[in-house]
């Protein structure tokens, strides 16, 4: 089973939107996914009760993360996801590996995404940067971000970016994945290599 966590210090970054997306690309390529909604405002609670769809699973935590994760081996999980906050950022240290989300328009955006990096990088959980809602990628302060977090001894693996779109936004006003809605679209291309990116990293370990 892998495990990943979605840490955000700062709000409206699209943690949670990459947590729904990632779980709705595991279950679309077969495996079983669970989201445990450990972040304060519950919005992935509030995607299970907008859904029709049984899938992917989204819970409450109900005992701690080392116990949740054998709770999920044992129901057959096999990708499960922590939506975290800052309130509940030390949760990421039990995951495989940490999706971090930040924006690149400045410095007040990206500061939050190097706090966060640090909270994690001690417990030697791979750390995956991700640029969000970036609308062009050939903007200096995307490619002054991208560079940063490349250099950074604390970022473990390169910075990924997925752009702003309307279909990651029209796919959530449906309490959808994308991958469901838009499955032809670049958003969708991006969850996918993000996923593959997880997917290999966790493997080589
Ligand atoms: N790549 C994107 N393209 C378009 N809209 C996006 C993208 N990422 C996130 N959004 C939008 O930004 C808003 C915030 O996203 P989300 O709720 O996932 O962020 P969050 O970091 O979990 O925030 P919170 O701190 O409130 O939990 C949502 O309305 C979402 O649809
Ligand atoms: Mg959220």
């Amino acid at each position: 089973m892998l495990t990943i966590a979605t840490l955000h210090y700062k709000g409206g970054v699209g943690g949670t939107l990459l947590a729904m997306n990632l779980a709705g690309e595991a279950c679309r390529r077969g495996y079983k996914a669970r989201v445990l909604d450990y972040a304060h405002n519950k919005c992935a609670l509030d995607w299970k009760n907008q859904r029709e769809s049984e899938w992917p699973e989204i819970q409450l935590p109900v005992v701690n993360p080392l116990i949740e994760i054998r709770r999920a081996e044992q129901d057959g999980i096999d990708v499960l996801i922590f939506d975290t906050d800052r309130k509940s950022a030390a949760t990421a240290q039990d995951a495989d590996i940490v999706v971090v989300p930040g924006r690149a328009t400045g410095t007040h955006e990206t500061g939050p995404l190097f706090e966060c990096v640090e909270v994690v990088v001690g417990s030697r959980v791979p750390v995956l940067p991700v640029l969000n809602k970036v609308e062009n990628p050939d903007d200096e302060r995307v490619q002054f971000a991208m560079a940063t977090l490349d250099n950074s001894p604390l970022a473990t693996l390169p910075a990924m970016i997925v752009g702003r779109s309307r279909e990651m936004d029209e796919a959530e006003d449906h309490w959808k994945a994308v991958q469901e809605m838009y499955p032809d679209s670049q958003a969708a291309d991006e969850i996918r290599a993000l996923f593959d990116t997880l997917i290999a990293r966790s493997s080589r370990d």
